[in-house]
């Protein structure tokens, strides 16, 4: 009767342990779950937090970059300016080819942006995601974003380019 008892109560005591262990675990799990699920959303927002960013190196005596600049943030990028003495070596440093540079590099998204690119193209290029370097308005075009000049524009085309120096037009304006 004794030795009854005394395994009722070993068994008794040993299924309960292996309950509460089985508890235990899904706890685990349900936590680890749960972390998954928040880091997960934490790597989706810095991405988005990424796209969003825009690396501009400029002259600090550029005013149309500053210009540009502001076009960008009015339309909800957050840009971080570089002030450089010289362009042409971040130029080189993203592949923007000599053949559609402009005055001022950026960079989003893991795309070079040359010169006064409208903001709805960069859109465009961070949601496309064409196969590219990136996306550029030679020269200075007079109308584009950050060159406004009273009423003056010219007609503008904004290019895809790749670092071999192939060109094809993304968008007329
Ligand atoms: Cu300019
Ligand atoms: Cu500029």
């Amino acid at each position: 009767m004794r030795e009854c008892r005394c395994r009722h109560e070993t068994v008794g005591k040993f299924s309960k342990g292996e309950s509460e262990m089985k508890r235990s675990l899904r706890l685990k799990l349900l936590s680890q779950g749960v972390i998954l699920l928040f880091s997960a959303a934490s790597a989706y927002m810095t991405l988005a937090a990424e796209t969003n960013k825009v690396d501009v190196y400029k002259s600090p005596a550029c005013g149309c970059c500053s210009q540009w600049v502001e076009h960008m943030q009015k339309n909800g990028f957050a840009v971080e300016i570089h002030n450089v003495r010289n362009v042409t070596p971040f130029r080189e440093r993203f592949g923007v080819p000599e053949s559609v540079a402009s005055c001022h590099t950026a960079v989003v998204g893991g795309y070079a942006i040359e010169g006064h690119v409208p903001a709805a193209d960069v859109k465009r290029l961070l949601r496309e995601k064409p196969k590219a370097t990136g996306i550029a308005v030679p020269g200075m075009a007079v109308g584009s974003p950050g060159m406004e000049q009273g009423s003056g524009k010219d007609p503008y085309n904004v290019v895809l380019f790749n670092a071999t120096g192939r060109n094809t037009v993304y968008s007329a304006h």
